[in-house]
């Protein structure tokens, strides 16, 4: 494999989950029960906003790799039941989510190097990985009230 295939594979699988993410968001932003449901909605759908948003700026990055957007979409949902039993557990699964979305930009960047050509490439990159690690500390800090 192409070191260029293989960053096209890493991007690709990362538009699939920002959007299998939006779509679990999504869920959360519905479902979300209680009192907390006025403070827990809105923020769920904004991180849906932001998972939609990254998909958008990589796959922008992909056409212009000359990839093929059908490649990009997602087939399953991971999604299970225990996910949805309460406002822990949706955070829960959020900081997993976030946690495997940063690893993933994280490894992209790798991957990436730093040769010149690819400099405009990784400052989107950096900016996305820096978005998923500001969720992640949020997250953290929701979680450990
Ligand atoms: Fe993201």
């Amino acid at each position: 494999m192409t070191k260029m295939t293989n960053t096209m594979d890493l991007l690709s699988y990362a538009v699939r989950n920002e959007l299998e993410a939006a779509c679990i968001y999504s869920y959360f932003a519905d479902l979300v029960q209680g009192p907390e449901r006025l403070t827990f909605r809105p923020y769920f759908l904004e991180e849906r906003d932001e998972c939609m948003e990254h998909a958008s700026q990589v796959r922008t990055i992909l056409l212009d790799m000359g990839a093929s957007v059908i490649d990009h979409l997602p087939t399953t949902l991971s999604l299970k039941q225990e996910d949805l039993l309460d406002l822990d557990a949706m955070l829960h699964r959020a900081l997993k989510l976030e946690t495997q979305a940063a690893n993933r930009y994280a490894k992209i960047l790798q991957e990436l190097g730093t040769d010149l050509e690819t400099i405009e490439v990784r400052d989107t990159i950096e900016q996305i990985l820096i978005a998923e690690r500001n969720s992640m500390s949020e997250l953290m800090r929701i979680i450990g009230d």
